[in-house]
């Protein structure tokens, strides 16, 4: 594969206050809620591209005028967009949380944000107020019947997938009780071995305090708990996600700990707290699935901080990892407006490989290049498998600390990578890899047999779609993005223009059932 980048415009430097004033108009409130059939598409929207992308991010950046401190404390809105036979339907909702009905009823901010956001009336009128507003505004996840908007601290809220209505927090048929949190960051593992071979829903929640607990949850593809599993960790623990493979659950335990008294006394939100010991190691807590496969175990590798991993994979002994790797934790001072991130002066993510022998318990991390990135996704077949293709949101430039305006994909056995840059006045978020289905021809002859997985994609590791919602600041709209994966120096295939803009959001999902 070949490096090509495509513009007409000069680049811009990161520093540059057009870039920044881009970027910045991506953190607008977006107030308006809609649904309508896409009709401004640039290209084609692929004929076989049947299902439903849903995303989650934060919609406002300001609770009736009062601005919110940090972008993960706005209130989540999700999108939805629906594509059959060559077009798209899209939607987008608040979700009507606790939280957010409230303050729309009492027209003021009423909660603390996890992130910093404090209530006007400075640290008086925050102290001892640890209410957690559940935002619902992490990820969304389509599974058994259930649509669910995923807050790591909290219960999801379920939805419903063809309209996005808020239907009220979900307990999971009874496996959370009130209090229990389900994180953002769940996985499926493709092919279960404990199950016959069929697709398993992995997800963790974590109840942070002086000591941590763990919860691990397995369920069947209509939502049945399958299995479930508790531990604690002696300190604090900062987990937001995990790494999967066929007999492993695998944590990250970040070298930072938490000072909970300047949020008790309302002088900094909860993620103010943290404070980063960029001289400790990572702890790397290995936790197996299953009690055939040992104990918990815990090495320990270089210090950073890692938010997401790409994935995970089992080779003879030893144990891959790959991750978004940061120097150190940095959040955003009571001072600081979010929105004047200097971004030279913060380190930037990058893609690195971890490996642990496990019977030596020796680990090695090597970086696997310097390009400033984030939100890694893989064929959903090749979860917790070794793989060849990994996709990311990335910077335009090879190096340094950049907002993401760019999908990128690597080639991690030949090095080889490609990359499209929406830049200058465009930002990605988070691809979503959808494999391109089989014909119904070829599907019909290859379906496996009763009780095996129905794996209905096409041969071929990056035969698929990719999808990203970018912010284009050149209209203050955002643009939905259909890349081929093969080959992404092609452009796009079809941009599908938004009446307006979606924020700079987070995590979303495909499925291939069709909602609107
Ligand atoms: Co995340």
């Amino acid at each position: 594969m070949q490096e090509i980048l495509t513009r007409t415009e000069p680049i811009l430097d990161s520093t540059s206050d057009v870039l920044k004033t881009d970027w910045r108009r991506g953190y607008e409130s977006q107030l308006h809620e809609e649904q309508y059939w896409v009709d401004d598409v640039e290209g084609e929207i692929p004929s076989d591209l049947h299902g439903t992308l849903f995303r989650n991010g934060p919609g406002v950046f300001d609770i009736h005028g009062y601005p919110i401190h940090h972008p993960f404390d706005g209130d989540g809105m999700v999108c939805s967009f629906m594509f059959a036979d060559g077009k798209a339907f899209f939607r987008n909702r608040f979700v009507r949380t606790e939280g957010y009905l409230a303050e729309q009823q009492a027209g003021k901010m009423l909660y603390r944000g996890v992130f910093g956001t404090q209530k006007p009336g400075g640290p008086l009128a925050n102290a001892f107020d640890l209410r957690l507003k559940n935002v619902a505004n992490t990820s969304v996840l389509h599974w058994g019947d259930k649509l669910l908007a995923l807050w790591e601290a909290a219960q999801p809220y379920r939805l419903a997938p063809a309209t996005l209505d808020t239907l009220g927090l979900d307990y999971l048929n009874g496996v959370l009780r009130p209090g229990d949190a389900f994180a953002a960051h769940f996985h499926i593992d493709p092919f279960c071995h404990w199950d016959g071979g069929a697709p398993c829903l992995v997800n963790f929640g974590v109840q942070i305090g002086p000591v941590t607990k763990l919860h691990i949850y397995e369920f069947d593809p209509a939502f049945k708990l399958l299995r479930r599993q508790s531990h604690t960790i002696s300190d604090f623990a900062f987990l937001h996600d995990m790494a999967l493979t066929p007999n492993y659950c695998i944590f990250f335990q970040n070298p930072v700990s938490y000072n909970p008294l300047p949020y008790a006394l309302g002088w900094r939100g909860a993620g103010q707290c943290l404070v980063s010991h960029p001289d400790r190691p990572t702890r790397i807590i290995v936790i197996p699935r299953h009690s055939s496969k040992g104990s918990v175990r815990i090495f320990e590798t270089v210090p950073g901080f890692v938010w997401h991993h790409a994935n995970a994979f089992e080779q003879g002994e030893e144990l891959v990892i790959d991750s978004v790797w940061y120097d150190s934790y940095v959040g955003i001072e009571p001072q600081t407006d979010f929105r004047e991130l200097d971004f030279d002066a913060l380190p930037p993510g990058m893609l690195g490989r971890t490996s642990i022998d496990l019977s030596t318990g020796a680990t090695t991390r090597r970086l696997l290049d310097h390009r400033c990135c984030e939100f890694p996704v893989l064929h959903p077949t090749k979860v917790g498998r070794s793989y060849r293709y990994v996709y990311l949101a990335a910077a335009d430039q090879p190096a340094g600390n950049r907002p993401n305006q760019a999908v990128w994909k690597l080639d991690l056995e030949t090095g080889a990578q490609q990359i499209w840059s929406a830049a200058p006045r465009g930002f990605a978020s988070e691809p979503i890899f959808v494999p391109r289905p089989r014909s119904p021809e070829v599907a019909a002859l290859t379906t496996p047999d009763v009780g095996r997985p129905l794996d209905n994609s096409a041969p071929g590791e990056d035969d698929g779609w990719l999808l990203t919602l970018v912010y284009n600041a050149a209209r203050h709209a955002s643009d939905l993005v259909i890349l081929d994966a093969r080959d992404l120096t092609r452009g796009p295939l079809a941009v599908l223009r938004l009446k307006r803009h979606i924020p700079h959001g987070l995590h979303g999902s495909f499925t291939s059932q069709r909602f609107a």
